[in-house]
């Protein structure tokens, strides 16, 4: 009887396959595990595992299981459309168990771009957008905010944040320059490798961890004129010693991942360049994680689909977003394989590397959404830390008569401003959408104006007056939150750094009252602010500050002094533009970089 159990089992074990459970052992150690996975796989489920798609692109959820998909993400704004997180952890689990469902169980890993705290969902903590952690050159700050966005994000399931983008922006017009840290290639390594510690912690296995991606690989803060996309004209010095350095710290962090970028170097993209990815990045800098392709991105490579498959896969790129077309994607890579235009070993490789990630982070042995973080997402005491970032991330630029710090006891006060009441604006792109929104509904938080009407002793008047139409010269003080509208990548891409139009105006009909003026910017990066900071008493750069609005008048009320420092040389005017700390102009700059006055 015991003989004929023996053999049952054995050729159940050789009919599904699965000679071994090494793989399934999480002390083993996990190249073992790898290895063992690797050797009972199909080619079908090993293309499967470099396939990540859209969840709002998925044809059917069954399609997990039937195509053996490795990774799903939520781009930008994509997600249950709900106000409550704990829909999110179901949203995930469903999808994860289509995975599980499969003859070898392969959990999914999903990513989200989860780059200023877990800005897709509602209730999130949303913290200053880099390049306001950049103005506070707080390292220690930037981990700890990156081990809070983690728990959130953990909170709902999701194993993977696109983030830190570590660009090295050069040419302010670029439309992404405030998800850069700042222009500076040593502050970015800095921050860039402490966010990849509070991402990931001590250990990914660890509930609170998820995996990091340090994007977008390389030079995508250095393309001609700032175009998003665009071209990095430069030598492989000026790469090397401006965009290389924050992967080499990335790295030394064993980040998990790093997304290649869209813009070419010198004519080549990016997402084909066999030097960039794999001879400089694998072999002379050790990078031991996997590349994700960025949404689409290998469609911009020459040739038809076919050929940009097996250029992108045989540069280096391990997984791709495709992120919607899994079929065609799919079938075309198995026959670039079966023709032998992409090595079986680079197959393995790439999904060695992504099996790898996926051990590291105990998805086999916890698929499915840690429930006991869901409650912390958007927590009085993240946003405290929030706040904290705020008020750290803010740039006083100008303080006539040390009009600031503010009274709280002054009489009438009057906000004005297009950004004052306007909470999308604040927390700027990358926020419940890809492009970010304008008013006050898209999540939780505090706009500038109620935190003014909070921080105020109760016999102040404060008074709202967007243009400033109501300013009659009775007012103590006017403070005029000012700047850009929310934006996100290409869409952000200036031609002119000028502020608009009416803000002038807004300033100058208040100043012609003779009523002193604080001027707060709104923006994502510096602008050309001459005139307006002329009319203005004080003046305060404040970035994208996010959620936390109380950062801004903690500082304006002097319950804190002002500590940031300009992460950008700050031009004076448009034909300074690229300006950094090392251009031949940079002393004609408007403030140098890393200005910054205090109390
Ligand atoms: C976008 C961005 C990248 C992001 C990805 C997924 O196009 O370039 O930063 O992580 O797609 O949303």
């Amino acid at each position: 009887m015991k003989k004929i159990l023996s053999l049952l089992i054995l050729s159940l074990i050789i009919l599904t396959g699965c000679s071994s459970t090494k793989h399934l052992d999480s002390d083993a150690p996990v190249d073992q595990r790898v290895a063992d996975l690797l050797s009972m796989m199909t080619l079908e489920e090993k293309l499967g595992q470099m396939t990540q798609i859209n969840t709002a692109d998925l044809l059917d959820d069954i399609d997990i299981a039937d195509y053996y998909l490795g990774s799903l993400l939520s781009g930008g704004g994509v997600g249950p459309s709900t106000d409550d997180p704990a829909d999110w952890a179901d949203y995930y689990d469903n999808f994860q168990n289509y995975a599980l469902s499969t003859r070898l169980g392969i959990p999914l890993i999903y990513g989200v771009d989860a780059v200023h705290g877990h800005n897709n969902v509602y209730g999130a903590t949303i913290f200053p957008h880099n390049i306001g952690l950049g103005a506070t050159r707080d390292a220690d700050l930037v981990e700890e905010i990156a081990h809070i966005t983690a728990i959130e994000v953990a909170g709902t399931g999701m194993d993977w944040t696109f983030a830190p983008c570590v660009a090295v922006p050069q040419n302010e017009l670029w439309g992404r320059t405030y998800e850069g840290f700042g222009e500076d290639p040593v502050l970015v390594n800095e921050l860039g490798k402490a966010a990849i510690r509070g991402y990931q912690g001590g250990s990914l296995s660890a509930p609170d961890t998820i995996l990091a991606t340090a994007k977008h690989y390389v030079a995508d803060g250095g393309t001609m004129g700032g175009k998003d996309q665009g071209n990095a004209v430069i030598d492989e010095t000026e790469l090397r010693e401006t965009h290389l350095p924050p992967y080499v710290g990335a790295i030394e962090e064993n980040v998990g991942s790093i997304m290649a970028s869209f813009n070419s170097w010198n004519g080549d993209k990016l997402h084909g360049h066999k030097y960039l990815m794999t001879d400089l990045l694998r072999g002379e800098l050790e990078f031991e994680g996997f590349i994700v392709s960025d949404w689409a991105g290998i469609k911009q490579l020459k040739g038809n689909y076919d050929q940009q498959i097996v250029t992108a896969i045989n540069a280096g790129i391990d997984m791709v977003m495709c992120p919607a077309d899994y079929i065609p994607f799919l079938d075309s890579i198995t026959d670039s394989v079966n023709e032998g235009l992409i090595p079986m070993e680079r197959i393995d490789e790439a999904v060695g590397k992504i099996l790898k990630a996926k051990f590291q982070l105990g998805l086999f042995e916890a698929p499915l959404t840690d429930r006991s973080f869901t409650s912390l997402i958007g927590s009085d005491e993240h946003r405290e830390v929030a706040r904290e970032a705020v008020r750290k991330s803010l740039v006083l630029l100008k303080n006539e008569d040390s009009i600031l710090p503010l009274d709280k006891n002054l009489e009438k006060i009057l906000v004005s401003g297009v950004n004052a009441n306007n909470l999308g604006a604040q927390c700027g792109g990358w926020t419940l959408s890809w492009q970010g929104e304008r008013g006050n509904d898209l999540t939780i938080g505090t706009p500038i104006l109620e935190a003014i009407e909070q921080a105020v002793s109760g016999n102040s008047e404060v008074i709202y007056s967007m243009s400033g139409k109501k300013s009659d010269g009775t007012e103590d003080v006017a403070i005029v939150v000012i700047g850009e509208q929310a934006y996100a990548e290409g869409k952000g891409d200036r031609k002119t750094l000028n502020l608009p139009p009416d803000t002038l105006e807004t300033i100058t009909k208040i100043k012609e009252n003779g009523t002193k003026i604080v001027t707060v910017l709104i923006s994502g990066r510096p602008m050309i602010i001459n005139d307006v900071l002329e009319l203005s008493d004080a003046f305060i750069a404040a970035w994208l500050p996010g959620t936390e609005g109380q950062g801004v008048t903690d500082v304006l009320f002097g319950d804190y002094a002002p500590t940031g420092k300009l992460p950008h040389t700050w031009p004076a005017s448009m034909d300074q533009i690229p300006l950094d700390m090392n251009s031949d102009h940079g002393d004609e700059a408007l403030f140098p970089y890393g200005f910054g006055l205090t109390y």
